[in-house]
């Protein structure tokens, strides 16, 4: 079969399903093992390659998202497992890592934690980028199993263990980040097919207006901090004023946007 016909059949399909139909070239280039530049030099197809395509196409149609489907996805220039039992890492939350990285380098910080660490995908950024030691909990025994698998595919020593928020957690750290679930349970039922079909539900449920674990971190981050620490936290978009009162004991650093321009990021210091 001719690749071009191919190629403007599925666009066509995605355009109609309101798919961006970038991701036809995606599924054909990972199939035919090239890059998506290389598309325009490929005349013919093999009916086996044909076949393929169609079949990992058909799961882009029901909305599953591209990482979902070839099981993997770049955060920060770093390659990371992805299944059903994670969060898709997202290219907002590498606004959280650049934080870090800043303060880390700024405050000469030896120890993180990253809490809700789901992939890993922060904790194994900031273990690649920085002389640190890094701890990461969760309470999704699944997702640890991710995390770890991404941390040894990429060279991090990380201490992984399980832990409903802090309960598990024994130490004092220099900085805490946390991407904890901050969806509205009223609002899951809205999110789009990619989302609500296929990140897991225990990643996006934030309780009553998505604030519930802003609220057990906000109870016993200090605990947890040491005298200089620092807390640094992905929120939700709308959400920065409601969390900034919640945490008006600790002091307030600042707030960062991510590439959408959406407030994305809190920091406080103990
Ligand atoms: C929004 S995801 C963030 C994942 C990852 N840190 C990231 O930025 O892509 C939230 C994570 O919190 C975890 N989680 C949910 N409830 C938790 C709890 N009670 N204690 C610890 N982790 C929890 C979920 O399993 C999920 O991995």
């Amino acid at each position: 079969m001719k690749l071009l016909e191919l190629r403007k059949s599925l666009k066509q399909q995605f355009n109609q399903l309101g798919i961006d139909e970038v991701d036809a070239d995606f599924i054909i280039a990972s199939v035919l093992k090239v890059n998506a530049t290389e598309l325009n030099l490929i005349d013919e197809i093999s009916n086996e390659e044909m076949s393929t395509i169609k079949f990992v196409a058909e799961q882009r149609k029901q909305h599953k998202p591209l990482d979902k489907i070839l099981g993997y996805k770049y955060f920060y220039g770093i390659r990371f497992q992805t299944n059903l039992d994670v969060l898709s890492p997202r290219q907002d939350s590498e606004i959280l890592v650049e934080t870090a990285l800043k303060y880390i380098n700024l405050n000469g910080y030896k120890t993180v934690l990253d809490l809700c660490t789901g992939s890993g995908c922060l904790a194994v950024a900031i273990k690649r980028n920085a002389d640190v030691s890094v701890s990461a909990c969760d309470v999704s025994q699944k997702a640890l199993n991710v995390a770890k698998n991404n941390a040894y595919k990429n060279n991090a020593i990380i201490n992984f263990f399980r832990s409903n928020m802090f309960e598990n957690v024994n130490n004092k750290f220099d900085l805490i980040v946390s991407n904890p679930p901050y969806i509205a349970t009223d609002d899951i039922e809205n999110l789009p097919d990619e989302v609500r079909l296929y990140d897991p539900i225990i990643a996006l449920d934030g309780g009553n207006l998505g604030l519930k674990y802003y609220n057990i971190i906000h109870d016993n981050a200090k605990k947890f901090l040491n005298d200089a620490g620092m807390l640094i936290m992905e929120i939700g978009e709308d959400q920065a004023d409601l969390v900034i009162s919640l945490f008006n004991d600790f002091n307030f650093v600042e707030k960062l946007k991510d590439l959408n321009g959406q407030d994305r990021v809190l920091v406080f210091k103990k």
